[in-house]
């Protein structure tokens, strides 16, 4: 299906699977296990943790989307970054953003830390900072972009460069945006991972993960780990993200209005001291953004005038927005990622990477933009 429209093959890739009665949808096979016809011979599938055909149509979709060779769908976001960083192995160091979300840093900078893998966290948006963290031992390059939560982008091209003249794996974490607004593999990047609980599903009603390769030797290792760890995702949750992809495009649209309305009231109100949204021709990466997305996507924070208290109350007199963690669903919510998000993270690293007790998080579902926008207003006209 690779000639049709990204939206065509959001609705029809993966899907109509069900050779018995034709159905319009994926069925969903809680099957454990399968039955085989004779020693030598099954139907494809013998047992839900090493592969499922719920499961199967997901990862062919975003196989598809993605635009790479295999996927599996795992059980969180976070077991997708779990199986990423089985492609090293201890003693082998990765150089990262300094401002990752919350629970990857976590993920980096202590668990697999305490295994002997090395992380070096700098500032991405700057390659050189990237080419001089490179060491003999380094094998990888982990890229977020755009950065959460203040949505500072890295320059996808140049970093696969960089790892292409020293012989790293570059792997992407493409959750912000979504295969509909950014494409990692275009600019060279050979692994992408995805919290498919967020824009992927987009209903807020499951937590997954995917991993997308592009090479056969990435895809055999990811699919043994998958399986030999236990990572991946049920199929009634893979059966909810099939459902949720297939509105993707509108979505994204929808969320991306409401966004760059909210974007230019903020950044006209006198309670708000900085927005952070690539979408506004002041942001420092908006020429980038341009080059390398397909829009400015629907994240974005703000710094309130004053401190904690000024930051809180905004947050609690939104009616529309509701405090709460994730992103991506067609609900709006805000979050303080001082507390909440990147609390996995010390005082110290939040601080470097930038993040304040002013700052807030929003994440701009697909209500009217004008509703959302006089929500914000009025929250900050009370501060
Ligand atoms: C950019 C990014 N990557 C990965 C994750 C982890 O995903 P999950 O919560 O599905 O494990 C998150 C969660 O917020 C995220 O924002």
């Amino acid at each position: 299906m690779s000639d049709l429209h990204f939206e065509t093959r959001c609705v029809h890739d993966g899907v109509n699977k069900d050779s018995t009665f034709n159905s319009c949808i994926t069925p969903i096979y809680p099957s454990s296990t399968f039955y085989w016809d004779d020693l030598k011979t099954h139907r494809g599938f013998d047992y839900t943790r090493s592969g499922n055909p719920t499961r199967k149509a997901l990862e062919e979709n975003l196989t598809a989307l993605e635009g790479g060779l295999d996927c599996r769908a795992t059980s969180t976001g976070m077991s997708a970054i779990v199986t990423a960083m089985h492609l090293f192995k201890p003693g082998d160091h990765i150089i990262t953003g300094h401002d990752i979300y919350g629970g990857t840093y976590r993920l980096f900078s202590d668990i697999f830390t305490s295994q002997g893998y090395q992380f070096s966290f700098v500032d991405m948006g700057n390659p050189q900072d990237v080419r001089d963290a490179v060491t003999p031992q380094t094998k990888g390059i982990w890229i977020e972009t755009p950065s959460n939560p203040l949505l500072n982008l890295v320059d996808i091209a140049a970093m696969t460069e960089i790892a292409r003249q020293h012989n790293l794996v570059s792997l992407a974490d493409n959750t912000f945006l979504s295969p509909y607004l950014q494409r990692p593999f275009e600019f060279g990047v050979d692994v992408v991972v995805h919290s498919t609980t967020k824009y992927l599903n987009g209903h807020s009603d499951v937590v997954g993960g995917a991993i997308i390769t592009r090479q056969q030797e990435h895809a055999e290792r990811v699919s043994y780990i998958v399986n030999a760890m236990g990572l991946g995702c049920s199929p009634f949750d893979a059966w909810l993200v099939l459902r949720g992809v297939k509105t993707l495009g509108p979505r994204m649209e929808a969320h991306q209005k409401g966004a760059m309305a909210l974007a230019r009231m903020l950044d006209s109100h006198p309670a708000v001291n900085r927005v952070y949204y690539p979408g506004l021709e002041t942001h420092p990466d908006h020429e980038l953004a341009k080059r390398q997305q397909r829009g400015f996507g629907a994240m974005l924070s703000f710094d309130v005038k004053g401190g904690h208290a000024e930051a809180e109350r905004v947050m609690t007199s939104l009616k529309l927005f509701q405090l709460a963690e994730s992103l991506g669903g067609v609900e709006s919510l805000v979050e303080y990622p001082e507390t909440m998000s990147h609390a996995s993270m010390t005082l110290e690293a939040r601080r470097n990477a930038g993040i304040s007790e002013r700052t807030v998080r929003v994440s701009v579902g697909i209500e009217h933009p004008e509703d959302l926008v006089a929500d914000m207003r009025s929250a900050l006209d009370s501060i």
